[in-house]
């Protein structure tokens, strides 16, 4: 494996499917001193969020803004909607879904699971059977964009199911979806939804958004689960006058502001979940070109692409040079999945270079481990791909 020459100043790039790079505008938000919170100054920052987190998840009802990595904004999201030994139903499709009955369990729910394969989507006709055959369900927790797998559920139909069960919510987990596939939070009824900063944002981690309906906070009125940092009535008492409960996370909130309104100037999340899709569909050519297996051939989403090493090669060796030669950071796979697939990230501040850099590198990886294929395959679908859409 080569080494940067020493003469070249090493670039580092990340295509983690969060943390993600950081857009300049983040950057130079970041570097400036802050404002106290309790100034009429920070009010219309936090305004300016506020209202372009609304925009970005198409909403007009409360959004949220907790400091708190995604798990804690999945965390309030529980523990507002249920009261202990609630049923709750935890849709588990890999590793994050496992993480909406873990904190199910912690906090004395019921938990009863519907699962898919690790690959695959639950798919709404089985949610839809599973709430038939059990009345006590509450709340049903799922993933947008399983990010274990990079698998997609089918939000609009799970919305439309839940929307006919007045004593049902539906939360859902869109840390890493939302702004890398569309999501209507108010058109299509979703009554929790659930953003991390550091992922289609282009932001740090260190902030979590929560939009809560009318449905979910006629809910939250009636539940007993104990809380007190994550309790959302007393954040809507404050944040609908522009101000949190505690101190907010000063400097990511101004760059929350900041970063909305450049998207909103580049067409808004609608532009942002066309590139990702662009660029998904541009990997995802050139890994079957290159002859390395998609994880998820048929349920596939646009946040992120999971492959799986070329016959007879480990994956690690492939990530071992992207890392070493390349300074490219990109994921491996997580729980059951660990040592057998890579994944590569499409949401947030990335572009076409961005992923024709990566695939090209990723061939040069696939040369470097002894894979037989034909050079630059991977790279002409890509492009192939990218045109039949431009
Ligand atoms: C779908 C999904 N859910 C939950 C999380 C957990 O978020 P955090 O690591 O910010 O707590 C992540 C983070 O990778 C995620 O992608």
């Amino acid at each position: 494996m080569r080494e940067n020459s020493p003469l070249m100043i090493p670039k580092t790039r990340l295509f983690t499917p969060g943390p993600t790079p950081l857009s300049p505008t983040v950057l130079q938000a970041m570097g400036k001193n802050i404002p106290h919170h309790r100034t009429d100054e920070f009010r219309a920052i936090f305004k300016g969020a506020r209202e372009g987190l609304q925009r970005f998840f198409k909403t007009t009802q409360d959004v949220l803004i907790l400091a708190a990595s995604g798990s804690g904004g999945m965390e309030a999201a529980l523990v507002n909607t249920l009261s202990p030994g609630d049923t709750m139903l935890a849709l588990v499709a890999g590793n994050f879904g496992e993480r909406w009955a873990n904190i199910g369990k912690a906090y004395g729910m019921d938990v009863q699971l519907l699962e898919a394969e690790w690959g695959t989507a639950v798919k709404p006709e089985a949610l839809k059977a599973a709430l038939a055959a059990n009345p006590k369900i509450r709340g049903v927790f799922v993933q947008h964009n399983e990010s274990s797998t990079g698998v997609k559920h089918d939000i609009k139909a799970m919305a439309a199911i839940v929307r006919e069960r007045p004593d049902v919510v539906l939360v859902v987990d869109a840390i890493s979806g939302m702004g890398a596939m569309e999501l209507r939070t108010e058109e299509w009824g979703v009554d929790v939804v659930v953003v991390g900063s550091q992922k289609a944002l282009a932001l740090p981690p260190g902030l979590a958004f929560v939009s809560v309906n009318e449905k979910a906070w006629q809910r939250i009125e009636t539940t007993k689960t104990p809380k007190f940092y994550y309790d959302l009535k007393r954040e809507r008492k404050n944040q609908v006058n522009f101000e949190s409960a505690w101190t907010p996370a000063i400097s990511l909130i101004v760059a929350t502001d900041a970063v909305l309104k450049e998207l909103d100037a580049a067409g808004g999340v609608d532009a942002l979940v066309k590139n990702a899709g662009t660029l998904a569909a541009m990997t995802r050519a050139a890994a079957i070109a290159v002859g390395m297996p998609l994880l998820s051939p048929n349920d596939y989403g646009d946040a992120l692409t999971a492959l799986r090493g070329p016959e007879g090669i480990e994956i690690g060796k492939i990530t071992k040079v992207l890392k070493g030669e390349f300074k490219s950071e990109v994921a491996g796979g997580q729980g059951k999945l660990k040592g057998q697939i890579m994944r590569i990230a499409h949401l947030g501040y990335y572009d076409v270079t961005d992923i024709l850099g990566i695939i090209g590198t990723v061939e040069i990886a696939l040369q470097r481990v002894g894979h037989k294929f034909a050079p630059g395959s991977g790279i002409a679908a890509a492009n192939a791909e990218y045109l039949k859409r431009a």
